[in-house]
């Protein structure tokens, strides 16, 4: 199709929502008002952007020439505890679906209660999983139980944003690719009866890879079949059509980029190659909901991982190679979107946003440290337990837990032999630093199928063994897995009792700040000094800095080893010197003109000063 071409199908909507409208399934093409529409959608996870900055990427969606905004909903992020629900500051979905509405777009609602998503999880809360008798994703009544209530929590946000009761809410998913998973149309009959039951009256749909099993295990003759592709779309939309004959096609999921695992490369598609596709695709009549529109940021330890064999966790940045980068700038992918949307859509603004402005580049020295030991008084309260406690059973679900016994190696039978003992574990979730006496030993690390490590002969003292859940798997059957050391851990055989456990509590990290800031100021009235050498972990290393208002920054952590950092109190995430990711964003809201405090976490050995750079480095791809 040329340039000029009229395009295939309806012509999108228009971009203004209309108070009380009636979204609706026709027997070929979405209809608002009983006119034909077509769905131009992007993707945008509000619990991946900071809340002040919702507005402006929902703008610029609409600036590409996009009607609608599509979210997942985060159950996990919303239900970090069971008798918690948190709809406040980055969680407030309300605010952000009111964001969609003023900027005059649709919006797509993806409740899940599993959305996959490279998300901790896949959405689903760990505590769901304590009980070890709970069956996800199927018709078993505590899973359904607690998806009730999870649908009460989101009703009185979700209900009045419907189109017709003049939200922008147009249309609703049940469940996520649920043909790559199971088979069980009770479960699925079960979720679309909840979702009407709290009120949702507009249409249905669900999304599948296109095949032809997963197409039929994924839904039901009542929904509204859709397909999750970024290619071959004349194909795809073939096989679509086989399972959903009538209404409207759509590719609910059009990946324009993908993500990154820790140790692999950073993954980029060809912008002139995307671009082709989605005309492909758009010209064939289809809706679309693109793949990412603006990934964000995992910021925190929200990242999910796979393991298919081997676990893979998925990096902080959840950039995607998607039009709208990382920060919130159009890349050259944007442009060629847009070019494309606007032979779909007449309504495209003029309005074009800026390209990305270099970040502040400053260094500043860390001036203070606080080993791990002696901080553990400012992070929680310890845990004693006989037998070894998953991180899950202790209420812990994310984050850092530090085990402890007291060992003796010259008493017990491990001392009939001259030969150092081993410790070994049932298995490390995910990453497990030894110590004795302080004294890092080595590490276990789950992605080297490591269980065993060797202690010096005579070991003696006490074993810290400081674990990290590293993100949980969000795809497949190991989601639900419990995290920390899965015992028995035994030392040459005999098992290893009375354990002391710290869960860290790393979500309000001000104790730990006010001690490295007091520290700081102590040091600075006699020496006025940043650290004597490198900061030695586990340790927290802390620097304060000011910045002009307005700009993101992009944190430099090449010279770090491994770790997490929090800019006046706002977990960036994590960042790790075996990349691909060596640059951390700095949101431009959590930073104030003067007095910023940042604090690392480093578990190895980290340079001691903080390092902004004018642009990210999301680490070498494989071309
Ligand atoms: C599938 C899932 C999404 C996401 C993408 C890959 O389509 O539905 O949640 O995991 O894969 O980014």
């Amino acid at each position: 199709m040329s340039e000029s071409t009229p395009a295939a199908g309806p012509e999108a909507a228009s971009v203004t929502a209309t108070p009380a409208s009636r979204f609706a399934i026709g027997a070929e093409q979405f209809e608002l008002d009983g006119e034909p529409v077509r769905i131009l959608s992007g993707a945008l996870h509000y619990f991946r952007v900071h809340p002040d900055l919702w507005r402006d990427r929902i703008r610029k969606a609409r600036e590409m020439g996009l009607n609608t905004i599509e979210t997942y909903v985060a159950w996990n992020a919303h239900a970090p505890h069971e008798d918690e629900f948190d709809l406040s500051g980055g969680l407030d979905l309300g605010r952000f679906l009111d964001d969609v509405a003023a900027e005059g777009m649709h919006a797509i609602v993806r409740p899940g209660p599993y959305i996959c998503a490279e998300w901790d999880n896949g959405g689903l809360p760990s505590w769901l999983f304590t009980s070890g008798t709970v069956g996800v994703r199927r018709d078993e009544p505590q899973y359904l139980a607690a998806v009730q209530r999870y649908l009460e929590q989101l009703a009185p946000v979700l209900v009045p944003r419907q189109i017709d009761n003049g939200g922008p809410i147009i249309l609703v998913q049940i469940e996520n690719e649920y043909g790559a998973y199971g088979s069980d149309p009770v479960y699925l009959e079960k979720l679309v009866a909840m979702n009407r039951g709290i009120g949702l009256t507009v249409p249905f749909t669900t999304v599948d890879q296109p095949t032809d099993e997963m197409l039929a295990n994924g839904s039901l003759p009542s929904l509204h079949k859709t397909g999750s592709f970024g290619s071959r779309s004349a194909e795809r939309l073939a096989t679509l059509r086989e399972h959903q004959p009538t209404g409207p096609l759509m590719c609910s999921e059009f990946w324009d980029g993908w993500f990154d695992f820790w140790g692999a490369h950073h993954h980029t598609t060809s912008t002139a190659q995307s671009a082709a596709d989605l005309d492909e695709l758009l010209a064939l009549g289809a809706s679309v909901n693109i793949y990412m529109f603006h990934g964000g940021t995992n910021f925190g330890f929200t990242n999910g991982a796979n393991d298919k064999g081997v676990y893979q966790p998925i990096v902080t940045s959840y950039d995607y190679d998607a039009p709208l980068d990382e920060a919130g700038f159009p890349t050259s992918k944007y442009w060629a979107f847009r070019e494309v949307l606007a032979k779909y859509n007449p309504s495209i603004p003029d309005a074009r946003p800026s390209a990305a402005p270099s970040a502040p580049a400053f260094r500043v020295p860390l001036t203070a440290s606080l080993p791990l030991d002696a901080a553990t008084n400012l992070l929680g309260e310890w845990v004693t337990s006989d037998e070894l406690p998953t991180m899950d059973a202790l209420g812990l679900f994310r984050g850092f837990a530090l085990y402890r016994t007291e060992i003796d190696t010259t008493v017990s039978s491990a001392s009939a032999s001259a030969l150092p003992p081993v410790l070994e574990l049932g298995e490390v979730r995910d990453r497990a630093i030894v110590r004795l006496n302080g004294v890092t030993l080595g590490v276990l690390a789950r992605d080297h199928h490591d269980r065993r490590i060797a202690l010096p002969a005579g070991a003696r003292g006490t074993l810290d063994i400081l674990v990290e859940d590293q993100g949980r798997v969000d795809y497949g059957p190991r989601i639900g897995e419990p995290k920390g050391l899965i015992g028995p851990a035994c030392l040459n055989g005999e098992p290893l009792h009375r354990w002391t456990v710290l869960p860290l509590a790393l979500d309000d990290l001000s104790a730990v700040t006010d001690a490295l800031a007091a520290t700081t100021a102590s040091v600075a009235a006699s020496v006025a000094g940043a650290l004597a050498g490198p900061l030695a972990g586990p340790a927290f290393g802390y620097a304060s800095f000011d910045v002009d208002p307005g700009a993101d920054l992009y944190l430099d952590t090449r010279d770090w080893g491994k770790g997490a950092v929090w800019v006046n109190g706002f977990n960036l995430g994590r960042y790790w010197s075996r990349g691909p990711q060596h640059t951390l964003i700095v949101p431009a809201p959590v930073l104030r003109p003067t007095g910023n405090t940042l604090v690392v976490l480093e578990l190895h050995a980290a340079a001691p000063t903080a390092s902004f750079v004018a642009s990210p480095d999301l680490g070498h791809t494989d071309f």
